[in-house]
């Protein structure tokens, strides 16, 4: 198993312990660096047979308040890394498919891929875009043996709130009292787990009932979350920010 992340230390960190793993520092929204990426974990181990695309930037603002490298590095990272590092993969991911009898690919996708709230707007953006990805790829690759999977939590306490803005941990202990509010990351790692074993290609959402998400399209509800969500954005930009002050303090 090969592990990527941009920050050598943390990576290292991460994998102390972990079997068999090896971390490769790179940055995925990179072009030359996921081409390298791709070409040195092939090169090193000789195959590729899954695909987990998990790295991603959330930057928790209205969209009049985000300034434009955090939009770049949100598209960069969650939808053009995802869309490219699959695309770079493909091709062993087709001959393990045919050795093996299967493949996969997995995208850490987003409930906020299926309801759009603020203060996420552009994150949800990538993540929708990303979730699309996933249900376009299904139909090139399913009769070819690679299974593509979504997986869309809900709320899950990590660092992203305060990597997003700029202010990520340096280590475990540091991040301890610096987490976002949700469920543990366990079990979101035991739904990807799960997928990589099951015979169909999964959408699963993490805890299942975040699946109601979905219903944010259904029209009625839709126009209420717009009339109700568009009235809040003050209380939303105070509280979002209450949120970022107390983790990067
Ligand atoms: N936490 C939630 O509430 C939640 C909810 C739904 C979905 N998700 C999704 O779950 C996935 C994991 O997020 P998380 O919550 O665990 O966030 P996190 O704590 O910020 O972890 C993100 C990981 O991605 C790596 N990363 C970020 N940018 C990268 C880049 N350009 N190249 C390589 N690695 C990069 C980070 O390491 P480096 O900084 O060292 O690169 C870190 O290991 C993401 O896809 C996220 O969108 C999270």
């Amino acid at each position: 198993m090969v592990a990527c992340a941009r920050d050598a230390d943390r990576l290292a960190e991460a994998l102390a312990g972990v079997p068999g793993a090896t971390g490769i520092p790179a940055d995925v929204s990179s072009a030359t660096e996921r081409t390298a990426l791709v070409e040195r974990v092939v090169a090193e181990h000789g195959r590729l047979d899954a695909v987990v695309l998990n790295a991603a930037l959330g930057y928790a603002a209205l969209v009049e308040d985000t300034p434009q490298d955090a939009v770049e590095a949100m598209v960069a990272t969650n939808l053009t890394g995802v869309v490219d590092l699959a695309r770079l993969a493909l091709p062993h991911l087709f001959t393990s498919a045919a050795e093996r009898g299967r493949a996969d690919i997995l995208v850490t996708a987003s409930s906020a891929a299926l309801a759009q709230v603020p203060p996420l707007t552009i994150y949800s953006a990538t993540k929708a875009g990303a979730h699309g990805f996933v249900k376009g790829l299904r139909r090139e690759v399913t009769a070819r043996g690679v299974r593509v999977h979504s997986v869309t939590p809900g709320p899950v306490s990590t660092e992203w709130l305060v990597r997003g803005r700029g202010a990520a941990p340096t280590s475990d202990a540091d991040a301890e009292g610096r987490l976002s509010p949700g469920i543990r990351p366990e079990r979101v790692a035991e739904q990807v787990a799960r997928s990589l074993t099951s015979y169909w290609s999964r959408t699963v959402a993490v805890p299942r009932w975040m699946g109601v998400a979905r219903l944010g399209e259904v029209p009625p509800i839709d126009r209420l979350l717009d009339m109700t969500l568009s009235r809040q954005t003050g209380r939303i930009r105070r509280v979002t920010e209450r949120m970022v002050a107390d983790r990067t303090r």
